[in-house]
């Protein structure tokens, strides 16, 4: 056992169970499993062999603490002006900015939201958000900004682009469960539907077609993708950029599950995905106009 000391509380013995972990004291209240699932659990007794199955055998037991950076820093390029030179972000989709559907999703389902934003729009008001800050020139730096807000006891991070309004609760919630199933990152994804093409060189008008790709396996991600803190962290270690976080978890060596992604959380990257965003949004209602 790494570490014990007497509760002050409660008058349990702390403890932190890891991998050879061989005794821990008694009555005791786990504070540690493994890196994954943290504040947790409240077992009797647990001997070791008990301890590989406590959470899944329906102790009782109080999980990883959650919080979300919601990424709105973007420059919105391929959208196209936006009136009044407002970001990307605050457009408008069935009835409320794309900010204000993010952030009540991401809000439900973690506890806490930092929401990483322009310089242009820091001083705005929102509704929901626990942190404001800036972001950086790039997605990565973006959520290293955000990253550095999170609170010293959240154990799962959860990055979401603001520009896919339509991310339900349920979506968040389930990248969480298979982060705190274990694996070190968790992302929706939706199987590829159209017939794939390589081209190796693209022009104005096109481009030769070198091959067709079998889609079979491949799969689109979206957002919100789910961390382990420590794994989200390591991988941002020394800058590196990709178009999401995922990647370089993988890069990292790091375990990324796959979950059912929904069509509803498609990116608003041009205007035209706008129109295609509103009509899936329609039937929620809109909000308080955030
Ligand atoms: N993002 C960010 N900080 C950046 C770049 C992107 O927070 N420096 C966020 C965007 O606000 C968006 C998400 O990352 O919610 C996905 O990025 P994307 O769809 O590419 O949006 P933009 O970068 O704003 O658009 P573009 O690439 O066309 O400029
Ligand atoms: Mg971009």
């Amino acid at each position: 056992m790494r570490s014990a000391a007497r509760d002050e509380v409660d008058g349990l013995w702390r403890c932190e169970l890891r991998a050879g972990t061989t005794a821990l004291p008694s009555p005791c209240l786990v504070v540690s499993w493994t890196g994954v699932l943290r504040d947790c659990a409240r077992v009797p007794l647990p001997s070791p062999a008990l301890v590989s199955w406590c959470p899944s055998r329906g102790q009782t037991w109080w999980v990883a603490r959650t919080w979300a950076l919601v990424l709105a820093a973007g420059a919105g390029t391929r959208f196209g002006a936006v009136a009044g030179g407002a970001s990307k972000a605050m457009v408008s989709v069935a009835g409320r900015s794309m900010v204000g559907w993010s952030v009540e999703a991401a809000g439900v389902a973690c506890d806490g939201v930092t929401l990483v934003v322009a310089p242009s729009m820091v001083e705005e008001q929102y509704t929901g958000v626990d942190v404001i800050v800036e972001g950086g020139d790039t997605r990565s730096g973006s959520v290293r900004a955000g990253l550095a807000t999170v609170p010293g006891d959240v154990d799962v991070v959860v990055c979401h682009d603001a520009a896919r309004p339509g991310a339900s609760a349920g979506l968040f919630e389930r990248v969480i469960a298979a982060v705190r199933g274990g694996v070190d990152a968790a992302v929706p994804a939706l199987a590829v539907s159209d017939t794939l093409k390589r081209v190796p060189e693209w022009g104005d008008s096109g481009g030769v077609v070198a091959g067709t790709v079998n889609r079979s396996g491949l799969f689109g991600v979206q957002t919100p993708q789910a961390f382990r803190r420590a794994a989200l962290v390591a991988a941002h270690d020394g800058e590196p950029e990709a178009t999401d976080d995922a990647a370089l978890v993988e890069a990292a060596g790091g375990t990324v599950m796959a979950v059912p992604g929904e069509a509803a959380a498609h990116k608003v990257t041009t205007a035209a995905d706008l129109v295609v965003v509103e009509a899936l949004l329609g039937g929620r209602g809109s909000g308080d106009g955030l």
